[in-house]
């Protein structure tokens, strides 16, 4: 696939991943589409990528605000025409147990993580089966896969997320629209930091596990030929996470012996 010329929206694009798919696409020529919440975070990372950034359009949004959906995917189209790819990868993460975490955490995990995937995938979609062609990426997780402690609501919001979109490819075969689920390990980010507790407020945190990570852009690095050659489920992952997968494919009696012992940070 060559990204010379077609337009890509990327979401949570102010931070970690989504800026580092920014930086990636960029130097392949892309158009480009960069939202969240920042606004002026989202200008600063427009100004990080070069001298030339006509080719980079900002349009903030709240994923919690599924109602504003249409009128930004409007805006959305009208930047360049069209929108080749849609790369649905902002979300928050917890740190919190069930027994200490509100319903409203819950409830928050889900409408970012999942309806604002969901909603804005609904948006843009009349527009890739029109034109029989486009990409849809969400960021799912390993924790689509794996449930652990202080997750439950993360772990729940991306296996949600896991389901729906390898439902929605098979629907989009016959329209020659693409869905890409990529499932990261841990990656050094501020997800960590910005993840929510059980009151909703932020960790504020860095955790271990986060800290010894590889980096955002190293991540994107090894998964761009795979997002060339729009593979169903990506992961990118350390080796705990690859062993975890992998034990659980054979034995899931196993990996919940060895979790429920594990240090979860
Ligand atoms: N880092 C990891 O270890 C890891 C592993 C697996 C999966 N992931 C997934 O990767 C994705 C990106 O996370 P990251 O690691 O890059 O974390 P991050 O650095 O905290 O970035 C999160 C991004 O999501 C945006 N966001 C958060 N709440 C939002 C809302 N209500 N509306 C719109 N945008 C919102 C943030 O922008 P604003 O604050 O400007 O809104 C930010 O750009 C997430 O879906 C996460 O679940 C991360």
């Amino acid at each position: 696939m060559n990204y010379q010329g077609k337009t890509i929206w990327i979401t949570g694009a102010s931070s970690g991943i989504g800026e580092a798919f920014t930086r990636a696409f960029y130097k392949e020529g892309a158009n480009l589409i960069l939202s969240s919440r920042r606004q002026e975070v989202l200008e600063e990372v427009r100004n990080s990528l070069g001298e030339d950034t006509s080719n980079v359009k900002i349009i903030a949004l709240d994923l919690m605000d599924g109602d504003s959906f249409p009128e930004k995917t409007k805006e959305a189209l009208a930047a360049f025409g069209q929108i080749d790819v849609l790369i649905n990868n902002g979300g928050v993460s917890q740190r919190s147990t069930v027994m200490e975490s509100e319903m409203s955490t819950f409830r928050r995990l889900m409408e970012i993580n999942y309806f604002g995937a969901v909603g804005l995938t609904k948006e843009v979609l009349p527009h890739m089966v029109d034109r029989k062609s486009g990409h849809i990426i969400v960021t799912s997780s390993v924790a689509g896969k794996i449930g652990t402690k202080f997750r439950s609501g993360y772990a729940g919001s991306k296996h949600a997320v896991q389901g729906f979109f390898n439902s929605l490819r098979q629907e989009m075969y016959e329209h020659n629209v693409a869905v890409t689920l990529l499932c990261p390990g841990f990656i050094k980010t501020d997800i960590s930091k910005n993840a929510l507790t059980g009151d909703g407020s932020k960790f504020d945190k860095m955790g271990d596990a986060h800290s010894n990570a590889m980096t955002a852009d190293e991540m994107v690095a090894k998964v761009m030929p795979k997002i060339k050659a729009q593979k169903e489920e990506i992961y990118v992952t350390g080796f705990k996470e690859k062993l975890a997968l992998w034990v659980q494919r054979f034995s899931p009696t196993l990996l919940n012996k060895i979790l429920k012992n594990q240090k979860v940070t």
